[in-house]
């Protein structure tokens, strides 16, 4: 292969909002023209019918449209009234807001490992992570699958384990909303679920903003009050601590357009998976996806062995090819958690993977000329 080709052509994005903007055309700027004309701001028009739409395409009787995935997560652990003194049972390889609400609300995260294949919670290392909160002292009350890079979590075992110990399940798909266990989507399983709609999500809207999903009436009622301040019948009564946790309807307006095509783009972030798979089995771990789910690929993670992924990362930023670390420090090493209690193995998979993963380019508009160069880029660099 041609080294200075790849070398002065074009630097690639790690992922391309530009390209969805263009294909939806002024659909997006006629929405969004709709909410300054009607001036409702707050509450408007385009909330009710995203949540209706949102409900519908995940399976779930209710969808509550929040300010943010970590926000949709606090508001649960309120609405639950989780305290000083509850144990909540996190993986240690995710994103710092599943556990982060957690001492917000004064209960403790306990850290679970992650399995080698699919890097979601550890089945096993959640039991032996239940019994280290009992011998400290802590009331299991509530465990957070992770859909980590866009899979479901093994939600038969995880959901087995919280019907043997009472425990809520809050599933985290911030990074899997649109995937399928046992032909579901996520937003239909356990006691509730949060997503956020970060701009860099499958599903993003232009700024922040989030959304939880249950089937639980009573639930439904207590989140809309914690949304609005703790409001009571009366909107200036306040019945519990609550907050500002609304999405704007601007960002409805533009989520119900990106939701239209929301599909087809899972269809084809899928397809790329497919052909880094195919491409790149030889050279690297590429990622496994369970038989029972299938992901929406939030990023196509491959993994190295240790001491190799820095200086592919290096490697392919001069051929113009980004990539980034996702995550370079587990949860229960990090300087604000370390302090938390694990699951008592030291968090083996967990500690592994950060020093060994990295994502590749992935969107639903990567075309096969720009995976081509990546794919060579990437075996180029690690000598094949
Ligand atoms: C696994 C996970 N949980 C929670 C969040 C928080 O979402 P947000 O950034 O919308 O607050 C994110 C995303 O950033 C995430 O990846």
């Amino acid at each position: 292969m041609n080294n200075h080709v790849t070398a002065n052509a074009a630097p690639l994005p790690f992922i391309d909002v530009g390209a969805q903007r263009a294909r939806l055309g002024t659909r997006i700027d006629e929405a969004v023209t709709r909410v300054l004309n009607h001036c409702r701001f707050v509450n408007g028009p385009e909330v009710i019918e995203l949540e209706k739409q949102l409900a519908e395409f995940a399976g779930a009787k209710h969808a509550i449209s929040c300010s943010s995935g970590t926000d949709a997560l606090a508001m649960l652990l309120m609405a639950w009234g989780v305290g000083p003194g509850d144990a909540v049972f996190c993986p240690s390889f995710t994103f710092c807001a599943t556990a982060e609400v957690v001492p917000w609300v004064g209960a403790t995260p306990v850290f679970v490992d992650v399995l080698a294949d699919t890097f979601n919670m550890d089945p096993a290392s959640l039991e032996a992570a239940i019994a280290v909160a009992v011998r400290q002292g802590l009331k299991p009350r509530v465990v957070i699958p992770v859909d980590l890079f866009g899979q479901p979590a093994d939600l038969d075992a995880i959901l087995a384990i919280a019907k043997a110990h009472e425990l809520k399940v809050l599933c985290d798909t911030a990074q899997g909303f649109g995937a399928t266990w046992n032909g579901k989507r996520t937003g239909s399983f356990g006691d509730a679920t949060a997503t956020s709609f970060f701009p860099a999500k499958p599903l993003g809207c232009f700024g922040d903003g989030g959304a939880i999903f249950t089937d639980d009436d009573e639930l439904v009622s207590v989140l809309k009050s914690v949304r609005e301040h703790g409001q009571g019948v009366d909107k200036y009564e306040n019945v519990r601590i609550g907050m500002t946790g609304r999405l704007d309807t601007i960002q409805a307006a533009i989520l119900l357009e990106k939701l239209s095509i929301f599909e087809d783009e899972v269809a084809a972030r899928d397809r790329a998976a497919k052909r880094y798979n195919e491409a790149l089995a030889d050279v690297c771990i590429v990622p496994v996806v369970d038989p029972r789910a299938t992901s929406v690929w939030a990023q196509y993670t491959i993994r190295l062995p240790h001491g190799v992924r820095d200086g592919l990362a290096a490697t392919l930023q001069k051929e113009g090819v980004p990539t980034a670390v996702y995550y370079r420090i587990p949860m229960h090493k990090q300087p604000a958690y370390a302090q938390y209690p694990a699951a008592g193995n030291g968090l083996p998979v967990s500690e592994a993977l950060s020093g060994e993963v990295i994502s590749l380019p992935m969107h639903a508009y990567l075309d096969e000329a720009s995976q081509d160069r990546i794919i060579a880029a990437v075996r180029r660099a690690l000598g094949k």
